[in-house]
């Protein structure tokens, strides 16, 4: 099996679920936003090879697609900082990387699952989201789309090479969160907060904090995505979220109590974090329906589990790091 962005913070548990599994796995990484220490448990499995390259490589891409089964593709560039100031390259690696994986399994009957997102759905308030619901955007003028749009390009790619005949299926995430995670990912909300929280800095807000999201632990994001190798959920797309809802005021209320931390709670504005041209998107909650039914997913980790192990794992990361000075 290859997991391309295995090297990632979803991706390095996607390679220890699946060798734990007795699979041989290839990760391939450019390490741009992953780490290899991501891998450590894992990195000199015999069941394990890391390549370091990019989906861009074709040529590396079709001998490792070559060997393989299955392509769980994750790698992409993403981070809404890279979002706003970079959308080109959101657009161009992400859409020609997607249509290298997608093209090389095609050529080769190979079953893909790709890591599609929430985000599709854009600002729909007709809560929650179901596999079906419309997508919403703002203009294309707005930089902050562009993640957005080029998931559901590289969607549209799967399900146009599903009608000829290729295995896929489609997961969508909602905002992953744990161990490992770092500030760049979507879900970077909770790692600010629970650094923050642990050296009494200010936990900043961006907004009015009313914004609401369902943060889903990795272990289940992975889980679900694990979950979609069987032949039966070809041509098809799920949700893989948790429906338990909180506002980004009450998470960092929350993270606070939990490292019983004096931090105060600060608002900025969008505009002041990334400038004028920015929109949010209010509520974000999945209709987990079709996945309970169809994949047997139900996730298992609720946020308050999800956080303490999250706040412990940093909390011992901080500690090693001092004690490394
Ligand atoms: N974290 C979330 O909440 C979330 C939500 C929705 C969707 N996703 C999707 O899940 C996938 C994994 O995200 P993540 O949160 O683990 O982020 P991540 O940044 O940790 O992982 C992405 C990985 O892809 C690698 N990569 C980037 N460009 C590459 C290229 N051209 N070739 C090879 N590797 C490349 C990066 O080095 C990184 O290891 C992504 O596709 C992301 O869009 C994540």
């Amino acid at each position: 099996m290859l997991v391309t962005g295995g090297a990632g913070f979803i991706g390095s548990y996607l390679v220890k679920k699946l060798i734990e599994a007795k699979h041989t796995v290839i990760t391939l990484d450019n390490l741009l936003t992953g780490n290899v220490n991501n891998l450590e448990e894992v990195m000199h499995h015999p069941n394990h090879t890391f390549v370091q390259g990019s989906v861009l490589d074709r040529e590396l891409l079709r001998r490792i697609i070559d060997q393989c089964d299955v392509v769980y593709h994750l790698a992409a560039v993403l981070g809404i900082k890279n979002i706003v100031e970079n959308p080109l390259r959101i657009l161009e690696e992400n859409i020609e990387g997607s249509k290298n994986v997608f093209g090389l399994a095609y050529q080769r009957s190979c079953k893909v699952v790709f890591a599609s997102t929430s985000e599709v759905y854009g600002k729909n308030d007709n809560l929650p989201f179901h596999e079906n619901s419309d997508r919403l955007l703002g203009p294309p003028t707005v930089h902050r789309w562009s993640y957005a749009t080029a998931k559901a390009v590289e969607e549209h790619l799967c399900f146009a090479y599903a009608d000829k005949g290729l295995p896929v299926t489609v997961v969508r995430y909602f905002n992953a969160y744990g161990p490992r995670a770092t500030s760049t990912q979507y879900g970077g909300v909770i790692p600010k907060f629970v650094t923050a929280a642990l050296k009494g800095l200010p936990i900043t807000i961006h907004g009015d904090g009313n914004q609401t999201r369902s943060f889903t632990f990795v272990e289940d994001t992975v889980r679900g995505t694990f979950l979609c190798q069987d032949a039966k959920h070809n041509g098809q797309a799920f949700n893989i979220g948790i429906d338990e809802v909180i506002s980004i005021k009450e998470l960092a209320e929350k993270i606070k109590k939990i490292t019983v931390s004096s931090s105060p709670i600060v608002y900025i504005p969008h505009s002041d974090v990334y400038g004028e041209n920015f929109e949010d998107t209010p509520n974000r909650i999945p209709d987990l329906t079709k996945s309970r039914t169809i994949l047997k997913y139900s996730p298992a980790i609720g946020l308050d589990e999800g956080l303490r192990k999250t706040v412990a794992w940093y909390k011992a990361e901080m500690d090693e790091r001092k004690g490394e000075r």
